[in-house]
């Protein structure tokens, strides 16, 4: 029997304990022996759990009690999730966790001392909830150089563009929709501004190409300033809008990595992922595309791949699974103003189809988009391939010409 230690009893903690206890005789015969949650640690009272006698305060039971091998870290947060998981490794138990602001943040240390002691530290669930997608990376993609890695990462902001796309519904409604159903962030803004997908993609691009990309090195915007009139504008391009993190390699060999609201082709992969799911595209050099699909979110699909790691470790418990990538460095990833891309503008004006004129003398040449019911004095277009530091100064110069630059939203090209 393995004795585990379970930090955090919230929406997925609460879900590892139901799917341990609900699914111990299969976990039984996959993990090859039992495995009994000694503590849970939580600051609450939880007098009407079953197992209410296995409830700590004290972080201390855990990581002295030498029978404790494998620790499951679930309160989210940076702290003091990250002073626990490190005691808990140099104290020679394996972790797992489901938190990707930890992992993206402090992923290469943390490895690095699991490395050392030859322990797991495993964080399947970190991205893409229940989606299988750092050991396929991992391992069954690793015969391939990864040329790109796209996808939509945010279960929240995806469900919340889905209801907008489909039913017309405020940016407001369907946030709040989304909190009621237990998909958000605590605080929402790490949802719908970008940041819970900017960890994600860093934490795949560390996977990816093997050395440490920090949050504050992605670019990130998120999904606050998209309108009605945008999705609109979206379907007459013959498409969606999507939040997507992106990364891949520069020709110089540095990093392009960037999260930003995107226009996906109708016929794309990802245009098809809706609602709370996530969809990951990983283009290999010899797989080609490889599309990781499911719910991204979500209590049981989140304590799934909790539970599949603590298998995992306990299947490992003398030998350690290789996961590595190596610390980043400063310049490591591109400014993301010197990427090639094309664009789409919304803008305001007195004359729009004079501020339009303007624009394709400046870009030679631009596609207009039209929608019923524009706002007077409102126009759309696309621009060419150009580096995004060009098209910036282009859409300046017309700000001199009396345009309003309301809305400018990059094309992808998967
Ligand atoms: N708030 C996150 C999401 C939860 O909506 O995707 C899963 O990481």
């Amino acid at each position: 029997m393995v004795k585990i230690a379970i930090m955090g009893h919230g929406t997925v903690g609460s879900g590892v304990v139901e799917v341990l206890t609900t699914h111990a005789d299969s976990i039984t015969s996959r993990a090859k022996q039992e495995i009994d949650i000694k503590y849970i640690l939580d600051l609450r009272e939880f007098p009407d759990s079953p197992l209410a006698d296995r409830f700590t305060k004290s972080f201390d039971d855990i990581l002295n009690d030498p029978e404790i091998l494998v620790v499951v870290e679930v309160m989210g947060g940076l702290h003091p999730a990250y002073d626990y998981v490190k005691s808990c490794l140099e104290a020679g138990k394996s972790v797992v966790t489901s938190n990707k602001e930890l992992v993206a943040a402090k992923g290469a240390e943390l490895l690095k001392i699991a490395q050392e002691k030859n322990l797991n530290f495993l964080f399947e669930a970190s991205v893409g909830g229940g989606i299988p997608i750092i050991r396929p990376m991992s391992q069954c993609l690793a015969a391939n150089d990864v040329v790109e890695v796209a996808g939509i990462l945010n279960g929240t902001t995806n469900f919340i563009l889905t209801k907008m796309i489909n039913e017309d519904m405020s940016f407001e409604d369907a946030l709040a929709l989304a909190q009621k159903l237990g998909y958000a962030e605590r605080n929402p803004a790490a949802d719908v501004e970008g940041h819970d997908a900017c960890r994600k993609i860093c934490i795949l691009a560390s996977l990816a190409y093997g050395k440490h990309v920090y949050p504050d090195q992605v670019h990130t915007e998120g999904i606050t300033n998209i309108s009605l009139a945008d999705v609109k504008y979206a379907d007459a391009w013959g498409g969606v809008v999507k939040l997507i993190g992106e990364v891949s390699k520069t020709p110089e060999g540095k990093l392009h990595s960037i999260v930003c609201p995107m226009f996906i082709p109708r016929d794309s992969q990802l245009a098809n992922v809706d609602d709370v799911f996530n969809g990951i595209m990983v283009r290999g050099d010899a797989t080609g595309d490889v599309v990781f699909y499911g719910k991204g979110a979500g209590k049981l699909p989140t304590a799934s791949a909790v539970v599949a790691d603590v298998i995992d470790c306990v299947k490992h418990i003398q030998a350690r699974k290789y996961l590595f990538w190596e610390d980043g460095s400063p310049d490591y990833v591109a400014d993301y103003l010197d990427a090639e891309v094309a664009m789409y503008v919304r803008l305001k004006g007195d004359d729009p189809d004079g501020l339009c004129r303007l624009a394709e003398e400046a870009f030679g040449e631009i596609s207009r988009l039209f929608r019923k019911d524009a706002d007077p004095g409102e126009a759309a277009f696309l621009t060419p391939v150009l580096p995004e530091r060009e098209i910036r100064a282009k859409l300046e110069t017309l700000a001199q010409h009396g345009a309003q630059i309301l809305n400018t939203i990059r094309l992808s090209d998967f």
